[in-house]
């Protein structure tokens, strides 16, 4: 925490963060529950050490950090593009809650339910994983950061995340309890990589984006 401003001068920053919203007709949408507050602690965090930031944000209730290039979106679709388009980075992290499936159609006008009508059934298809095509992109940053929310068993899925996605860490937050995860204003991040494995809080987002930041700089000597 006490480094000099400067200390990330000339990096690339790149952070997704907060939900996506999936549309399915022109007044009702896919969304969940990701406040965006990690993402952009982290977002900050990496400008006050001097990087230049760019913030990919779905729909979130935040003010953007000082010193931080916000692109706002909506869907994962236009989640995706908005990072790709914005590599090269030497660092991506994906901290968005980006929806797995989105409606297959998406109606011009409003559904309405038929007199008698007792269920409904929405047909979903994958969306494309940002994360994935960002560490396998010709122009993949130096290092890739991504996320795992799980309310269950935590590490066995997020070192699962780690070999699937190929990417160099995974921070793994407990959703679903109090004082942790979506919307709260503190985080426990258990962080996966190759040969890493730490535990970062419970403390405010702010601190928690700090103690990942000091992670990358003592882990990754190499990053430019
Ligand atoms: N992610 C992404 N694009 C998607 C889906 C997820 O970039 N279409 C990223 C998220 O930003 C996060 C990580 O992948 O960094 C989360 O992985 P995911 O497999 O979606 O985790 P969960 O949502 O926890 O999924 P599951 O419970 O199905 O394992």
């Amino acid at each position: 925490m006490n480094r000099p401003s400067a200390s990330w001068a000339g990096r690339h920053v790149l952070v997704s963060a907060g939900p996506t919203y999936e549309d399915i007709d022109p007044v009702r949408f896919i969304g969940n529950r990701s406040s965006g507050k990690m993402g952009f602690a982290i977002a900050a965090a990496a400008a006050r050490r001097g990087a230049t930031v760019t913030l990919v944000a779905g729909p979130v209730h935040l003010p953007t950090p000082e010193g931080v290039r916000r692109i706002d979106v909506r869907s994962a679709a236009q989640m995706h593009a908005a990072v790709l388009a914005q590599l090269p980075a030497t660092i991506y992290f994906g901290a968005a809650a980006v929806a797995d499936f989105t409606p297959a159609t998406v109606t011009a006008d409003k559904l309405k339910k038929r007199a008698g009508q007792d269920t409904m059934t929405l047909e979903l298809v994958r969306t494309e994983d940002i994360l994935a095509d960002v560490a396998r992109h010709h122009a993949r940053p130096t290092r890739v950061v991504g996320f795992a929310a799980e309310t269950g068993e935590l590490d066995g899925y997020a070192r699962d995340k780690l070999q699937r996605k190929h990417v160099d860490l995974i921070c793994a937050n407990r959703v679903g309890v109090a004082g942790s995860g979506f919307e709260a204003d503190d985080n426990t991040l258990v962080v996966h990589g190759h040969g890493i494995e730490r535990t970062l809080g419970p403390a405010s987002k702010a601190a928690v984006a700090d103690a990942l930041l000091d992670l990358v700089e003592q882990e990754f000597a190499d990053v430019p």
